[in-house]
């Protein structure tokens, strides 16, 4: 049951929740002021926009009460210069310090990365994160023994036996997206924001990350690997990230492909 209140003194009529609703399941009663359709219960996709656009905080709905919602901090957003200098500064680190990353931060960017946008606000990410850096050194081990199976990558097994992790980097942790596919139209790209996400916000606390791509390739395909990442039933492994305190840092920004654009 979802269930919308409007309090009719704060109201202004300005019907921003009307026109914001998605899917158009908000109204006007006969006195104008809003409120939600009956379709509301089966189309609702409870993003909670109806509630967080109101400008005069007259509008609660059960999905996402006006209490336990944050206000934005507008203050608080960077300038667009810092925006792109943070975003242009954010880099694969391919060389991590043992130092494993507080509990708490890697909480802290989990939480954030819930904030990135799923097909239908469906959210169907879960994460498996490795804290432990002996578990993370065990999954890249796994990824070598399967490459040696397959016969793929030798220079990448050389590298192992010799001491040298190319594939998890030496990196004290691995977040690990997966999903039931059933849960959403999309889970690809929902998995893939939601790593953008982690991957940026691990960005602003210093912590480097870089996308696991040899690890994604076989998270389905080896007994091993899927014992020890033991899904819930049906879910599969769509993206996964290394993290852990960078050894050094980049001073410049590399030279990317220029745009390419069709304006019309
Ligand atoms: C899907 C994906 C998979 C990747 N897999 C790996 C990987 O397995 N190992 C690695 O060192 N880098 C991996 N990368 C990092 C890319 O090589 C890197 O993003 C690219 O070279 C650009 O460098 P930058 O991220 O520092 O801008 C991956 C990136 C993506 C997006």
């Amino acid at each position: 049951m979802i269930t919308m209140t409007v309090d009719q003194e704060r109201c202004i009529q300005c019907y921003s929740c009307i026109a914001e609703c998605p899917f158009d399941l908000v109204n006007q009663d006969k006195e104008g002021y809003p409120q939600l359709r009956k379709a509301a219960v089966k189309k609702c996709i409870q993003c909670g926009h109806c509630m967080a656009i109101c400008p005069t905080e007259a509008l609660d709905i059960s999905i996402s009460p006006l209490a336990d919602s944050r206000k934005v901090t507008r203050k608080l957003i960077p300038e667009p210069e810092a925006i792109e200098n943070f975003l242009l500064s954010r880099r694969s680190t391919r060389t991590y310090k043992k130092k494993v990353v507080e509990h708490g931060i890697l909480e802290d960017i989990l939480n954030t990365s819930r904030y990135a946008p799923s097909a239908h606000n469906c959210q169907p990410v879960h994460w498996l994160m490795v804290e432990n850096p002996e578990e993370t050194r065990r999954f890249a081990e796994m990824v070598v023994e399967r490459m040696a199976e397959l016969k793929v990558f030798p220079g990448l097994i050389r590298a192992w036996n010799n001491g040298d992790d190319k594939v998890l980097r030496g990196a004290p942790h691995l977040a690990i997206a997966h999903a039931n596919p059933a849960d959403s139209e999309h889970p690809v790209e929902d998995c893939t924001l939601a790593t953008a996400y982690l991957d940026l916000a691990a960005h602003s606390y210093g912590i480097g990350t870089c996308w696991a791509g040899f690890l994604m390739q076989i998270a389905h395909d080896h007994p091993p690997l899927t014992a020890a990442l033991n899904l819930p039933e049906g879910h599969k492994v769509y993206t996964a990230l290394m993290l852990g305190y960078p050894k050094t840092s980049f001073l410049r920004i590399p030279q990317r492909r220029e745009l390419r654009v069709r304006w019309k």
